[in-house]
């Protein structure tokens, strides 16, 4: 069998987009579980030597060779708040924004991730459990099955901090739904969740100056911060407060 080719998208880890696997077996992707996405397609767990890779709806969403920009996304918003207590994270992933949060939270505070994919959840009970190094188990953490869009109107909780990662930015969703939370009224939902000095933060792939306008459109005080990629272009932090 000859090389094989990764045919999802791969905006996250640029040189790796349609990368040519290599001849030793250890090197290819092997599926380790996949099952029907809530988000359209399968939701797919790879193999790739040491590594997983997350793939929703053909989407290649995350791996895990890294995590330093998912960490950082928290790690900058916590310390953009004078007492960061409570959190909410979109997109539970392979954890590593949450093993940050479990980390940087204090003893009384709160940690609530929304994750739409009841198999990615599952997949923290066994193959990604290091990535969050067991977070899920810490009684301070919420996690809660459900589509971020829908959950959002639905309650008065505020934090003090939302982490944003459900897609790989702005101008690339793994829905088209996805896209809303972006626009000018998702923007005012995600707002409406905040607490007075609360802060926004919001992953992407790439820069995406249209987001960032409306970004300072609503909010007094918006940072971008670019996280260097082992290669290729530069992850950007959106972070955001009134
Ligand atoms: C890029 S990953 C998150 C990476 C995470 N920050 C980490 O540290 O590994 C995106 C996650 O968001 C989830 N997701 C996508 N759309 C969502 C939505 N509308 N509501 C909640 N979760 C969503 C995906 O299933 C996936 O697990």
């Amino acid at each position: 069998m000859g090389p094989q080719t990764c045919d999802t998208h791969h905006p996250r880890r640029a040189p790796d987009a349609h990368r040519t696997y290599g001849k030793f077996a250890a090197d290819r992707p092997v599926v380790v579980d996949l099952a029907a996405g809530v988000a359209g397609g399968e939701v797919v767990l790879r193999r790739v030597g040491a590594d997983f890779e997350i793939i929703s709806n053909g989407v290649f969403l995350m791996d895990t060779r890294s995590g330093r920009s998912e960490r950082m996304l928290v790690r900058a918003a916590l310390d953009r708040h004078h007492d960061p207590a409570n959190l909410l994270i979109g997109g539970l992933g392979a954890g590593f924004s949450l093993a940050e949060a479990a980390a940087g939270v204090p003893a009384g505070g709160t940690v609530s991730v929304v994750e739409l994919e009841p198999a990615v959840i599952g997949w923290h009970r066994t193959h990604l459990r290091p990535y969050s190094a067991g977070a899920l188990d810490d009684p301070r953490v919420t996690v809660i099955c459900a589509d971020l869009l829908d959950w959002l109107p639905g309650g008065a909780a505020r934090f003090d901090a939302i982490c944003l990662d459900i897609d790989n930015g702005p101008d690339w969703t793994v829905t088209d739904r996805n896209a809303l939370l972006y626009g000018d009224d998702g923007l005012d939902l995600l707002a409406g969740r905040l607490t007075a000095r609360g802060v926004l933060a919001v992953w992407s792939a790439a820069a995406a100056p249209a987001f960032a306008a409306r970004l300072r459109a609503r909010f007094g005080d918006v940072e971008v911060r670019t996280v260097a990629a082992p290669r290729g272009e530069p992850d950007v932090i959106y972070l955001a407060c009134r």
